[in-house]
C-alpha cells in the first residue's frame, strides 16, 4: 500500500501584510504550535476528509474549488489524472484569524503527495504548485504565507518574492490572539484594492511607508532592538487601519496588549477580523499579556518565540 504524509504550521505576519501584496517586503514568523498534517493513501474510490468536509472531488469543487484545483494540478504534475486515492486532513490551525491556515492547507496537501509519489521536493516546486489554490482563494496572494508555513524560522519575504530564513539571536516572544470574529483575507484584499484604485496616491504612499517599515524592521530585529521593533510593529498597525483593514474589536485586543507591557503590537494577516500579534522580550511577559488577552475575550492565545 502506498501512502503519503505532508505537514504546515501557522504563521503570523510581523511586519508587511497588504503591502507585500503590492510587490514590498514582509516579516512574518513560524507558529509552530499550530499545524496541518495530511495524509494520502491508496484507495479505489476517491475521497477527501477534513474537519468539517468529507467527500469526493466533485463535491470538493463545489465546497473549496481552491484545493480542487490544487489537487488537479498535482495529478497532472505526477502524471497521473485518474488516480484514486483517500486523502485525510486533520488541522488546528483556526481559519479565517489571519494565520494562513488556507497556505497551510495547500503545503500539506503538496508535501503528502510529493511523498507518496517519493518525489524529492524543493520549496520553490511546494510553493509553485501551493499557490495555485492560495491564488485561487484570495483572488490575489504574494505568496508570503506560502513560504512562511513551510519556515522553520521567521522569513523576509522580498519584493522578488524571494524568501530568507532571519538567523536571529533575540529573546522575543510573541502572544497571537484571535479576536473571536473572523477575517475572510480575499474580502480584505478586495477592499484594500478598491480604496487603492479610488485613491491611489494615498494609498500607494501607505503601501510605501510599510515597506520602509518592514526594511527597517529587519535591521531592527536582526539586531535585537525589540523595543524599535515593537515600536515599528504599531506603527505599522496605525497604516493598516488607514488602509481599512481594522476593526474595534482588533483595536480592543492592541490596546490592552499594549497597556500590558507589549513593546508593539497590530492585527496580523489580512484582517477585517481575525487576530492580533503582540511583541514583548521575556516569556513572563509573554504569559502576562496573554492572560490579559483571554480576559478580555479572546477565546484563543498562543505564545511563541521568535
Ligand atoms: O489572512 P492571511 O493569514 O491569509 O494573510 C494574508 C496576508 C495578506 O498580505 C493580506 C495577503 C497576501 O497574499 O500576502
Amino acid at each position: 500500500m502506498n501512502f503519503g504524509f505532508g505537514q504546515a504550521h501557522a504563521k503570523a505576519h510581523l511586519l508587511g501584510e497588504h503591502s507585500v501584496v503590492y510587490g514590498y517586503p514582509a516579516i512574518i514568523a513560524p507558529l509552530l504550535s499550530l499545524s496541518t498534517k495530511a495524509e494520502v493513501i491508496d484507495s479505489d474510490k476517491t475521497l477527501i476528509e477534513t474537519d468539517n468536509f468529507s467527500g469526493t472531488m466533485f463535491q470538493l469543487n463545489y465546497r473549496f474549488s481552491g484545493i480542487y484545483s490544487l489537487l488537479t494540478e498535482l495529478l497532472n504534475f505526477f502524471e497521473e489524472p485518474d488516480l484514486t486515492f483517500k486523502l485525510h486532513i486533520k488541522s488546528n490551525i483556526p481559519s479565517k484569524k489571519g494565520l494562513g491556515s488556507s497556505a497551510a492547507y495547500a503545503v500539506a496537501i503538496v508535501k503528502a503527495f510529493c511523498d507518496y509519489f517519493d518525489y524529492d521536493y524543493s520549496d520553490e516546486e511546494v510553493f509553485k504548485i501551493a499557490q495555485i489554490s492560495e491564488n485561487k482563494n484570495h483572488g490575489r496572494s504574494s505568496g508570503g504565507d506560502t513560504y512562511a508555513v513551510m519556515a522553520e524560522g521567521p522569513i523576509f519575504f522580498d519584493t522578488n518574492k524571494d524568501a530568507t530564513i532571519l538567523k536571529l539571536d533575540t529573546k522575543a516572544y510573541i502572544v497571537v490572539a484571535d479576536s473571536g470574529t473572523a477575517g475572510l483575507t480575499s474580502q480584505a484584499v478586495q477592499l484594500v484594492a478598491d480604496n487603492y484604485e479610488k485613491d491611489p496616491e494615498t494609498f500607494g504612499n501607505y503601501f510605501k511607508q510599510m515597506g520602509a517599515i518592514a526594511e527597517k524592521g529587519r535591521e531592527e530585529i536582526i539586531a535585537d532592538d525589540l523595543k524599535d521593533f515593537g515600536r515599528l510593529m504599531t506603527e505599522n498597525q496605525n497604516l493598516l487601519a488607514k488602509l481599512g483593514v481594522s476593526t474595534p474589536y482588533l483595536e480592543r485586543l492592541i490596546k490592552i496588549a499594549l497597556n500590558n507591557g507589549a513593546l508593539g503590537a497590530k492585527l496580523t494577516g489580512g484582517g477585517l477580523g481575525g487576530s492580533i500579534v503582540a511583541l514583548t522580550d521575556t516569556e513572563a511577559k509573554a504569559a502576562e499579556i496573554k492572560k490579559a488577552l483571554n480576559k478580555a475575550g479572546a477565546p484563543e492565545s498562543w505564545i511563541s518565540k521568535i
